[in-house]
């Protein structure tokens, strides 16, 4: 008898940036079955520098490492911006999740006020106390997100598209980044059961650098928790329910949860790739031929429906 063992898998995305169109040509296709099978993925030869994550995550221990009185001028409840303390994230009738977290928005922000208005575009109260936090932080969030960029090019090819299909999604786009904060399941478990409970996210994409310590797990083809083990040369790559329904079921964005079981503090610091807020996510695109799953809908006003049946803050603002 013969065991299919499941692992997330490995891929080296160096000949993106470096290859010829063949090399090209077999990432995208190594990127879209791994995003067909198991929505997750881990990706090296990414080429964020080492030290940017190195910083990135200090800057994180510098931050979250202050009192709860130096951190709470930070916290923006109407806009979800900035500093969110521990057990803030809980969804009506659930235990909340044990982590905190600092949350940014796209560093480069729209021009359209209109745009600048929605919760989505909002700026981000930035602690001026902590020495090179925002410099940090903006850093490794625009080296991300050229890897978010490069990866979206390869799922086109992959799917049969212009290489550039997705170019005009960056534009005006309402992506964000957070830090994360997981202290040691015991410290928490008295209120919450995990660091992040089962969930799919919500953009296009996500990609995430996770530390040393572990805990992230997805839900895999066989329905059973893979671990997600850590590899400090990767950055995880997920799909996120956007390009699921844009992809008319074809990349599937996988449940995933933390459980902090290290003993340790654990840090992470995901970006969530999301087009711009007018965005139509219309699954005819990618359809190819298949009967349509899903009706149209516009990328902001669907994300913004799902935040705010998920958490109190969103709520609250549109009610
Ligand atoms: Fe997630």
């Amino acid at each position: 008898m013969t065991t299919t063992v499941h692992a997330i898998p490995t891929i080296d995305i160096a000949p993106l940036l470096t290859g010829d169109a063949a090399a090209r040509a077999d990432i995208a296709r190594q990127l879209g079955e791994a995003a067909q099978t198991y929505g997750f993925m881990k990706l090296v030869g990414h080429g964020v520098p080492e030290a940017v994550i190195a910083d990135t995550f200090s800057a994180a221990q510098d931050f979250f490492g202050q009192s709860e009185e130096a951190k709470a001028p930070y916290q923006e409840r109407k806009t979800n911006r900035g500093f969110q303390p521990m057990f803030d994230n809980a969804k009506p009738g659930q235990k909340p999740s044990g982590q905190e977290a600092f949350s940014m928005g796209h560093p480069i922000p729209p021009e359209d006020p209109a745009l600048l208005s929605l919760p989505f575009y909002a700026a981000t109260p930035w602690p001026a106390d902590v020495p090179l936090f925002r410099e940090r932080l903006e850093t490794c969030y625009h080296e991300m997100f050229k890897v978010g960029e490069r990866v979206l090019e390869a799922f086109a090819v992959h799917l049969g598209a212009p290489h550039d299909f997705f170019a005009n999604v960056s534009r005006n786009t309402y992506s964000n980044m957070r830090v994360v904060h997981y202290p040691p399941q015991e410290a928490v478990q008295h209120i919450a059961d995990e660091g992040v409970r089962a969930h799919e996210d919500q953009g296009l994409i996500t990609l995430l650098i996770q530390d040393m310590n572990g805990g992230l797990e997805v839900l895999g083809p066989e329905k059973d928790w893979l671990p997600v083990v850590p590899d400090e040369r990767a950055i995880v790559l997920n799909v996120a329910k956007l390009l699921t329904r844009w992809t008319n079921g074809r990349l599937k964005s996988a449940l995933h949860r933390v459980i902090n079981r290290s003993g340790r503090e654990r840090y992470s610091i995901p970006l969530f790739v999301h087009p711009n807020y007018h965005q139509v996510i219309d699954a005819r695109d990618f359809a190819a031929g298949e009967p349509v799953r899903f009706d149209p809908i516009v990328a902001g006003d669907q994300v913004y429906k799902n935040f705010a049946g998920e958490r109190k803050s969103w709520a609250a603002l549109t009610s």
